[in-house]
């Protein structure tokens, strides 16, 4: 006798849960990978001996967070999707969850692609500048939204006013991080410029002082 496997009704409920912890976990650890990334990045512009300890410390802190937060949260998310498939796998032949998992291969691929970013900075050799890590810590966020967006909206995905408004905010909060970001780079340069100016200024002031 072939007996069909179902679940208890309570375990779709109980999928979707540990599934919105996984994801909230893995998006946490991955937005804060990449800035861990970038001050380990902008670390290269200190002197030798500062410079040599904080590249250690931002190394561990990388590692601990991307193999004890931001992978663990991943494999939660994806065990408890296809948790929620096994009860409803008529999902897998509708239009938005098609769309949903070609955005979460994007999201894979992201995650895959800190490991080699991470790998490149612990040795040294990370082409990526600090403008650009901070660039492509955006991609996440709209990766979320869309994802979010198709599993609340579904097959009746909306394309109105609401959508480009939501679009353009999350374009516009990318622009300013970059802006401040930029104009705090200024604002130190312009400061260390003047530390500068000043230290020759005193140190011609006590020659011409000495001299007399
Ligand atoms: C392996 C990839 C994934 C699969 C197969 C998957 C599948 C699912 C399924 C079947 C549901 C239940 C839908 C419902 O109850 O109507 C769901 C819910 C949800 N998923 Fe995913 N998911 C995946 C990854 C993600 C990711 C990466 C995110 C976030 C960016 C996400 C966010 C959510 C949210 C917020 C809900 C709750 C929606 C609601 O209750 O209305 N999922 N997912």
């Amino acid at each position: 006798m072939l007996l069909a496997f179902t679940w208890p009704p309570e375990a779709y409920l109980w999928f979707k849960t540990l599934h919105i912890v996984g994801v909230v976990v893995w998006f946490a650890g991955l937005f804060y990978l990449v800035r861990l990334f970038i001050y380990h990045r902008e670390a290269a512009e200190l002197e030798p001996p500062i410079r040599a300890a904080f590249e250690a410390q931002y190394s561990l802190m990388e590692r601990r967070l991307a193999n004890i937060i931001t992978t663990p949260g991943m494999a939660v998310a994806v065990a408890m999707a296809m948790g929620l498939l096994s009860v409803n796998p008529a999902w897998l032949h509708q239009g938005w969850m098609h769309a949903k998992l070609a955005f979460v291969a994007a999201l894979l691929a992201y995650h895959a692609f800190c490991y080699r970013l991470m790998g490149q900075l612990q040795s040294g050799y990370c082409t990526w500048s600090g403008r650009q890590l901070r660039a492509l810590n955006e991609l996440p966020t709209l990766l979320l939204v869309m994802v979010v967006m198709l599993v609340v909206f579904k097959n009746q995905f909306p394309t109105g006013a609401a959508t480009w408004f939501l679009v353009a905010l999350v374009i516009a909060m990318a622009a300013s991080i970059q802006f401040y970001a930029r104009w705090r780079r200024l604002r130190s340069e312009k400061e260390a410029e003047t530390a500068r100016m000043a230290a020759v200024i005193v140190s011609d002031g006590e020659r011409s002082s000495a001299a007399g």
